[in-house]
């Protein structure tokens, strides 16, 4: 992307940005960039088995870096498991040395008490002849549609400081190299670019470095900072996709994170100690030789807030009603599914009582209702109970899910708000309200489509010009009105700054109410 479009989205949100504590703010601006030109291609990944279990987590503390949990000798060896054996190799007590030497002996993932579960397993063993894969491997893909990743299997070894993931052979091969920015978005600026590396075993000038902890779990090595911050990119861009790369090793996986972000492992924690039952590793202050049986560098997303099950590497495919229920578990959300109105034979006294509940979310600023008292009474005419939300950055996640997760239908104008219907029970209704400007199939990849891959019925309402306060602003005459499409043809930065930034939004309640009645139809269906 270019900085012309950054510049141009931090002129608009000032405002925004101020309450959001500079959080996000470019991000928001961004994330309607990048899904505007993005055109999603998708290519495929070879997948073998997983096995998706889910063990009870343990205590997870999340370190600031040079906090001193993460990194330290004390923090080494996380690997041990009450399900496995203890060998010699798995215990601190063990000298570096001897673990050297017994990692150099057999390579972790050979070990035949090893019950880890890894994306993908090495073949079984052949007495015939050498398993190409017995060598290590390394497979990267840097065609998808927004991420670049490697996998690496064998005995991988990282180097947190030095940024380096390196393959150690067991015979004669080719070096080679790959750099990848471990973020989900390539090109992203302020990334540290890891440098994969399949060594030349044979090569005396590339000694393989000594292991100082060895891990019998797999890892997975992602970047944070990037767009996040901004809370569909939270989602979008870290969330999802590690539960896409993580959850088939139910836990036992070591999360090594570049360019952390405390707060934001904090604010997610609950999520992330789900994923992980290890420490999440400070990987740029991570001054260990770390090895495992395999490594993922980088996360992939090949939709923006969504999974392709089809996609999802390890086998057991995942989809995004699996990502809501985790999400139900991980928070105890009470409710899997929406109120049900169907076949209500209860009194009238007593239907009134229970009333499908409406959360109406009111933004702040640019892109806010401005008759908000008009679109509750027009809710509640349909038969909805209504509540006006204005979540805040900083209200805590759990919480926000709670109060999500007891309603029926969202409404709101395009916006990082509608994010939450991550926590909205399957089969509710989601409405949309595109603002004026040619902005549905925008609205369609950030949220239309993932919403309806939640098992959510995804409603849309596109207001007219005469709905939109850009016609007063400017007047009927003005292209911006009378001609969107040129607007558009003009680049990015009018698009941004008159439809998502100058622009609230009147509903027509008249126009609007077919839509109410609709989502209230779909419940009576549950
Ligand atoms: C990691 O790499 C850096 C830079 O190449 C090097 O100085 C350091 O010694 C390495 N760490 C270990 C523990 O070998």
């Amino acid at each position: 992307m270019g900085a012309g479009e950054g510049k141009q989205g931090k002129g608009l949100v000032r405002s925004w940005a101020q309450r959001y504590l500079n959080l996000g703010f470019v991000a928001g601006f961004l994330l309607v960039l990048l899904t505007y030109i993005v055109v999603t291609q998708q290519f495929a990944i070879t997948s073998p088995d997983a096995v998706p279990t889910m063990t009870p987590h343990r205590k997870q503390a999340i370190s600031a870096p040079g906090a001193g949990v993460t990194g330290t000798p004390e923090g080494r060896v996380e690997e041990k498991a009450e399900t496995k054996p203890v060998d010699a190799s798995s215990g601190d007590e063990t000298p570096k040395e001897e673990q050297q030497q017994q990692h150099d002996a057999e390579p972790e993932w050979k070990k035949p008490e090893d019950t880890v579960a890894t994306e993908e397993e090495p073949p079984k063993r052949d007495d015939t002849a050498a398993e190409p894969l017995d060598n290590g491997k390394v497979v990267c893909t840097t065609e998808g549609p927004f991420s670049d990743t490697c996998d690496v299997f064998g005995d991988v070894r990282t180097n947190g400081t030095a940024h380096t993931v390196t393959l150690v052979p067991a015979t004669e091969t080719e070096s080679r190299e790959w750099k990848i920015q471990p973020y989900v978005r390539r090109g992203m600026s302020g990334i540290s670019e890891v440098t994969v590396t399949q060594l030349d075993s044979t090569s005396a000038a590339s000694p393989a470095p000594a292991c100082t902890v060895t891990h019998r779990v797999p890892a997975i090595v992602f970047a944070l900072g990037g767009l996040t911050g901004n809370y569909f990119h939270d989602f979008s861009d870290a969330l999802v996709p590690l539960f896409v790369a993580s959850r088939r090793y139910g836990g036992e996986v070591q999360l090594l994170a570049s360019n952390i972000q405390p707060w934001w492992l904090g604010k997610y924690e609950a999520v992330v100690r789900r994923l992980s039952k290890y420490d999440v590793v400070d990987l740029d202050h991570d001054d260990q030789i770390r090895c495992f049986p395999s490594v993922t560098v980088g996360l992939r997303m090949h939709k923006e807030f969504d999974i392709v099950p089809e996609l999802v590497p390890g086998g057991a495919p995942l989809s995004m009603v699996d990502f809501t229920a985790f999400l139900r578990e991980t928070y105890t959300l009470p409710r899997a599914a929406p109120i049900s109105l169907m076949k209500d034979i209860s009194p009238p006294e007593d239907q009134e009582k229970r009333k499908p509940r409406l959360m109406l979310l009111h933004r702040g600023h640019y892109r806010k209702f401005v008759n908000v008292p008009e679109i509750v009474k027009a809710a509640e005419k349909a038969g909805f109970e209504v509540s006006i939300a204005d979540p805040r950055f900083d209200v805590r996640v759990e919480e926000l899910a709670r109060s999500v997760n007891s309603f029926d239908v969202l409404l709101g104008v395009h916006g990082a708000g509608l994010t939450n219907a991550v926590f909205m029970p399957t089969g509710a209704v989601v409405i949309q309200v595109v603002p004026y400007g040619n902005l549905e199939h925008m609205a369609k990849v950030d949220f239309g489509d993932p919403v309806a891959d939640m098992g959510l019925r995804y409603l849309e309402y596109s207001i007219t010009a005469e709905e939109s306060t850009l016609l007063e602003m400017l007047g009927p005459d003005h292209p911006v009105i009378k001609d969107p499409e040129s607007v558009h043809r003009s680049g990015w930065d009018k698009v941004a700054e008159y439809y998502l930034g100058k622009q609230d939004v009147r509903v027509d309640v008249e126009r609007f109410a077919p839509t109410l009645a609709l989502a209230i139809e779909h419940l009576r269906q549950k």
